[in-house]
């Protein structure tokens, strides 16, 4: 992902995104269902100026099912439908298309009142880098489509996607930066591989990532490294319980070094290519009480 985001490349990707927006009936929000608030562009509803919208919680496959069910109630709460997905295997997207259709239901009827045969309707995929955008166009498409960045100018040479379900696609989404000016954000962005890794120090963001996850995840975490995690008794603002998770996870990693030392840098990343890869189970990095 080469994508810097500046404020002059904050302002084409919005404009892009707006001019799309007249050619559409209804945007796809595209965030990950393990970090859906971090992975939300901070502008998304004055950007998306009040279209239709459907959010879909992609990698859900990767996420805490619970959680996932909590995080479709915090969106309904907030008058958005919100649809689990997981791009990659498929399951969830069958779903979209009609959940499109009821979300455009009173426009559709007014269509056939006035005689007008309903068309496919309409779409625009937009979300943060690597959050699945291609991944889903291809899915939707049933084939492989070759996603391009937008150019600047070459909106006006965009095509429609096809899709079985009744759905069109415009083949380049909409991409949009996440909040990263965020510490938090950038914690959980970094941790499922969304942000590389040079952005922030490994340790750092497994420091974060088990505080997190210690009180939450404990059987997982304990299964994994034979760690004893009792979510009671943690401290979790005593920095040296933080670590000594840390060196537990270096010390069943094998990650030692002269005199029984934990290499702390390399035991964190194999800690993040575990968690990446979901061979800790399905875990989510935030909750929707904790962030308002
Ligand atoms: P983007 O267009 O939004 O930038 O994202 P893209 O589709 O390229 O997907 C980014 C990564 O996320 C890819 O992995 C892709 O396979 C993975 N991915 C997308 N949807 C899902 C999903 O629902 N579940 C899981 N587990 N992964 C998903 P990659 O490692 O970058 O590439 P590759 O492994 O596919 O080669």
């Amino acid at each position: 992902m080469a994508i810097q985001w500046f404020p002059g490349h904050m302002t084409r990707a919005r404009r892009q995104i707006e001019e799309k927006l007249k050619l559409i009936d209804v945007a796809i929000e595209l965030l990950d269902a393990r970090l859906p608030l971090s992975s939300r562009n901070p502008m998304i509803d004055q950007i998306l100026q009040g279209k239709p919208r459907i959010v879909l919680l992609n990698k859900q496959d990767l996420a805490d099912p619970k959680a996932t069910a909590e995080w479709v109630e915090y969106f309904k709460d907030r008058g958005l439908d919100a649809l689990p997905i997981d791009a990659n295997s498929g399951a969830g997207v069958r779903e979209l298309a009609p959940r499109c259709r009821a979300l455009l239901a009173d426009k559709i009827e007014a269509q056939r009142a006035r005689g007008v045969n309903p068309r496919a309707i309409r779409a625009l995929i937009v979300g943060i880098p690597n959050v699945g955008k291609s991944t889903l166009i291809n899915r939707l498409a049933g084939r492989k489509v070759a996603i391009t960045g937008d150019k600047p100018g070459v909106t006006k040479g965009q095509q429609w996607i096809k899709t079985a379900e009744g759905l069109d696609l415009l083949d380049t989404p909409g991409i949009l930066w996440p909040k990263f000016e965020d510490q938090d954000v950038g914690v959980r962005l970094a941790a499922t591989g969304a942000i590389r890794d040079e952005v922030l120090h490994a340790q750092d963001i497994v420091y974060h990532s088990l505080r997190y996850m210690a009180p939450r995840y404990a059987a997982e975490l304990n299964d994994r490294y034979q760690l004893a995690i009792e979510p009671d008794k943690l401290d979790l603002d005593n920095p040296d319980e933080i670590v000594a998770l840390m060196e537990g996870i270096g010390r069943k990693r094998g990650c030692l070094v002269s005199g029984g030392r934990v290499d702390l840098e390399k035991a964190s990343q194999l800690f993040l290519r575990d968690l990446r890869d979901g061979k800790l189970g399905r875990i989510t990095l935030e909750q929707p009480d904790l962030r308002g």
